[in-house]
């Protein structure tokens, strides 16, 4: 299965959000779409037969690792901070193939996840797994692609 991949904006006026990047969450989490946008980040709506199958929230230039013993380069990580495939489409292969095309849009640096509950998902794409230097429940795996 290869998505498309559509960027989306925010359209911003004097400063602030007018508009978010995804207009309807039929199918996706109301409230990880929906309300405070960042400009700073990437939204890509994850498509296949220009129907949205699944989107993501990127972080470019993430450092994040510090705490995990993964430093990353100075150009940074690029960090799916938020992935979603749409509810009636889970454990289709969907989730896998939006990371495959979501690695294409960003080729020249590596990927990194912090896992929300879905380690297995991660763990699945053989990425590399750190747990943060405090091991605990409250902290998240951090994932890194290859
Ligand atoms: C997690 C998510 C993105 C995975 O997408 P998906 O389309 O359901 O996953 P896929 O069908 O591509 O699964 C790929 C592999 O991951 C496994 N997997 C999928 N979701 C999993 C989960 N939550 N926990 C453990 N393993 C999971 C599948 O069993 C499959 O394993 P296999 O290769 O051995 O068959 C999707 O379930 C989702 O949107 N969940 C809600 C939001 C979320 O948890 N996002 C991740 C935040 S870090």
């Amino acid at each position: 299965m290869v998505l498309d991949v559509l960027r989306l904006r925010a359209i911003v006026l004097g400063g602030r959000v007018r508009q978010p990047p995804f207009r309807d969450h039929v199918g996706f989490t109301d409230h990880w779409w929906g309300h405070t946008v960042r400009t700073d980040h990437d939204w890509l709506s994850l498509r296949s037969d220009d129907t949205e199958v699944a989107r993501a929230k990127i972080m470019p230039g993430s450092h994040v690792g510090e705490y995990y013993g993964a430093i990353a380069p100075p150009q940074g990580w690029t960090e799916i901070d938020r992935l979603e495939v749409r509810g009636d489409l889970r454990l289709r292969g969907v989730g896998r193939a939006a990371v495959q095309a979501i690695a294409a849009e960003y080729p020249s640096t590596r990927l990194a996840a912090l896992s929300e509950d879905a380690d297995g998902f991660w763990s699945s794409l053989s990425w590399a797994a750190h747990r943060h230097r405090i091991d605990g429940p409250a902290y998240r795996t951090l994932f890194l692609s290859d």
